[in-house]
């Protein structure tokens, strides 16, 4: 994938991970839009790079996700790079059944599923049209190492982007007769407000690697059109849960 002159839209791109990858494009000369629902995030990201391009949205909803493609497309009819990157992480207890899942849901207006998958998946089909039309294009979706060996106090987050791995597969394979290259960032952890304190609230002392080392080793793998790109201790993830997956997946793909 070229790295520069492109015109990229990077969902949650006001904070963290997103606002890493912003960075690092715009440095290479490329149109950056970041969208997110926090009003405040994206002034403090536009503060801090000035070049960048802002929009509200509030993923979780349909209505709102689709106009933020005909925002964008109106706006940037030459987007080139779709960033599927927002997300949340929640801590889930099942024994406390309907009451904890509801309590993120309703009370917290706040669905895994809805933001760290579904929104994936929407957004990805209502742009491949608009990217199919361009000369290079990319899907590049944002899952986690918890995809491939979860946390399980986190069930329905590592269930997300477990889901996101085999999408991202099946995106890959679909398009790949197209000028879209589908690629995914699996991180490790990572220093960001994510989890909304919940790692320092249970002891963990651990809080990860800086968001700018996901995007330092990101942009030269995606470069050299690695699509599946494991950082750090992700990668031994990856490599534990993967024996023999490859030449499972071609024999069932026809490849
Ligand atoms: N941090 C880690 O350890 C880690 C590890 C592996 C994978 N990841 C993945 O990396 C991605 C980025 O996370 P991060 O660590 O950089 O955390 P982050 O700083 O909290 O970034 C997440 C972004 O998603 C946005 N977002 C959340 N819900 C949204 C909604 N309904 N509509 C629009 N935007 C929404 C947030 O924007 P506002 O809050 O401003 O609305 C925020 O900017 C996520 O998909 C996460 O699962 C993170």
């Amino acid at each position: 994938m070229r790295m520069q002159a492109n015109t990229i839209l990077i969902t949650g791109g006001a904070t963290g991970i997103g606002l890493a990858l912003a960075e690092s494009f715009l440095e290479r000369g490329n149109e950056v839009i970041v969208c997110a629902r926090t009003e405040e995030h994206l002034v403090h990201a536009k503060e801090r790079l000035p070049r960048l391009q802002i929009r509200r949205c509030d993923l979780s909803k349909e209505s709102e996700r689709r106009d933020l493609h005909d925002w964008t497309i109106s706006n940037f009819p030459e987007m080139n790079v779709l960033i599927n990157n927002a997300g949340i992480q929640r801590v889930i207890d099942f024994k406390r059944g309907l009451a904890d899942l509801d309590r993120h849901r309703e009370v917290d207006e706040e669905d895994e599923i809805e933001i760290n998958f579904r929104a994936y998946v929407q957004m990805a089909a209502a742009f491949v049209p608009d990217l199919i039309k361009q000369k290079e294009a990319a899907i590049v979706n944002v899952s986690s190492g918890l995809g491939f060996i979860p946390l399980t106090i986190m069930p329905v987050y590592c269930a997300t982007k477990a889901a996101i791995h085999s999408f991202s597969l099946s995106l890959r394979h679909q398009l790949s007769d197209t000028p879209i290259k589908v690629f995914e960032i699996i991180p490790p952890t990572v220093d960001t407000e994510l989890d909304k304190g919940a790692r320092a609230s249970r002891g963990q002392q651990d809080r990860g690697i800086a968001p700018g080392l996901v995007a330092k080793e990101a942009l030269p793998r995606m470069e050299k059109d690695d699509y599946e790109i494991a950082i750090g201790r992700a990668g031994n993830i990856r490599a534990a849960s993967g024996i023999d997956f490859d030449r499972i997946f071609a024999n069932m793909n026809h490849n």
